[in-house]
């Protein structure tokens, strides 16, 4: 049984100039310790399926507006009120949020936030809080740790810190972690740091982890299976070495030969020409079809075309183009 199962996620924000469909129609499945890696363009939406997982919009003006959420042993998120969801954040599942001091207190030692999360969902006294907060930060590897629980946020490096969010992010062994650009603020070395703290904690507890990114390096390196994301929809899904080897669709196949030689440990994605439509008022037919060097006048009209399987692909390998065969759009 799966994990978590998203089904036909729409997530909308309001502005002025009307409502955007930040997410209009996601489904995807995770399963016990998996990595699922979500990748797309920014703007795309990523963050916003993340952030209605567990309705922490920062105050922006969003909202889950259709779909289920289902976790495991909790029911659907989509439909729990705060009170259920507030029970949920950090127990059973917790986010890291690219930038690390949006979610740390900069007027608080480090010590203190990691016993306050403990604090505030088990029977903890100060002493054994302070311990295990200690042990945390053990295990995500940092040095001098008593030293470290007397620091304020910004004594830290940038690497430092979003260990110190990791260590608060597992403090209540969480079953699945929501990391949202865990890695684009660091440099290189420490990006490779922090994802392999990642994989350790799967391969040792089971934990999953969705990971959002837009670097398909970080993807091959550490994910399990992948979705593609265009313009609030699904566009591709499947294990990461079938969808980075044999892409299906148009907008991954133009992502990968973006990319200088092949997807290795730093491969951002390039930009590619032209820019996706508004969320506002999408076009009809399929989403990257003005963008799509293989487009034909029936990718245009109708409906958003529905993910499916091809035909001598993985049965899990699925995309989203009408286009009959892998080869029509090949370059
Ligand atoms: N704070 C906000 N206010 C209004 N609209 C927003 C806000 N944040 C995101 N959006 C809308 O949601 C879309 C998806 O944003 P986001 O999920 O942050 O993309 P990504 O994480 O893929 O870069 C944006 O293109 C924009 O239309
Ligand atoms: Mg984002």
């Amino acid at each position: 049984m799966s994990l978590l199962s998203v089904r036909d996620l729409v997530t909308e924000f309001q502005s002025p100039s009307g409502t955007a469909r930040a997410v209009d129609g996601f489904s995807f499945d995770v399963q016990p310790g998996e990595i699922f890696g979500i990748v797309g363009e920014s703007g795309c939406g990523k963050s916003a399926v993340c952030r209605s997982i567990l309705r922490l919009f920062g105050g922006a003006p969003a909202r889950v507006a259709g779909g289920r959420i289902l976790l495991e042993g909790a029911g659907d998120l989509a439909a729990m009120n705060e009170h259920g969801l507030s029970q949920i954040r950090g127990r059973d599942v917790a986010f890291i949020f690219q930038d690390p001091l949006t979610a740390l207190n900069p007027t608080m030692r480090i010590g203190k936030q990691i016993s306050e999360v403990i604090r505030r969902h088990r029977k903890a006294s100060r002493a054994e809080a302070r311990e295990a907060a200690l042990q945390l930060l053990r295990d995500v590897h940092v040095t001098s740790p008593e030293r470290r629980l007397e620091s304020y946020p910004h004594e830290l490096s940038g690497g430092l810190r979003q260990r110190v969010v990791i260590a608060m992010a597992l403090a209540l062994r969480p079953r699945l972690i929501i990391a949202d650009e865990p890695t684009t603020a660091l440099d290189v070395t420490v990006q490779d740091q922090i994802l392999r703290l990642l994989k350790e904690r799967r391969d040792s507890l089971g934990t999953s982890i969705i990971l959002i990114t837009h670097d398909l390096g970080v993807v091959s390196q550490i994910c399990d299976r992948m979705a593609v994301m265009y313009a609030g929809r699904m566009v591709e899904i499947g294990g990461v070495r079938e969808v980075l080897d044999a892409p299906s669709h148009p907008y991954t196949r133009a992502l990968l030969a973006a990319l200088p030689g092949n997807v290795s440990r730093d491969s951002e994605l390039v930009p590619i020409n032209g820019a996706p439509p508004s969320l506002i008022d999408p076009p009809p037919g399929c989403r990257f079809s003005a963008r799509c060097a293989f487009a034909r006048p029936q990718c245009t009209t109708g409906p958003a075309p529905a993910l499916r399987s091809r035909s001598g692909a993985a049965e899990d390998h699925l995309d989203a183009c009408i286009l009959s065969e892998v080869s029509d759009v090949a370059a």
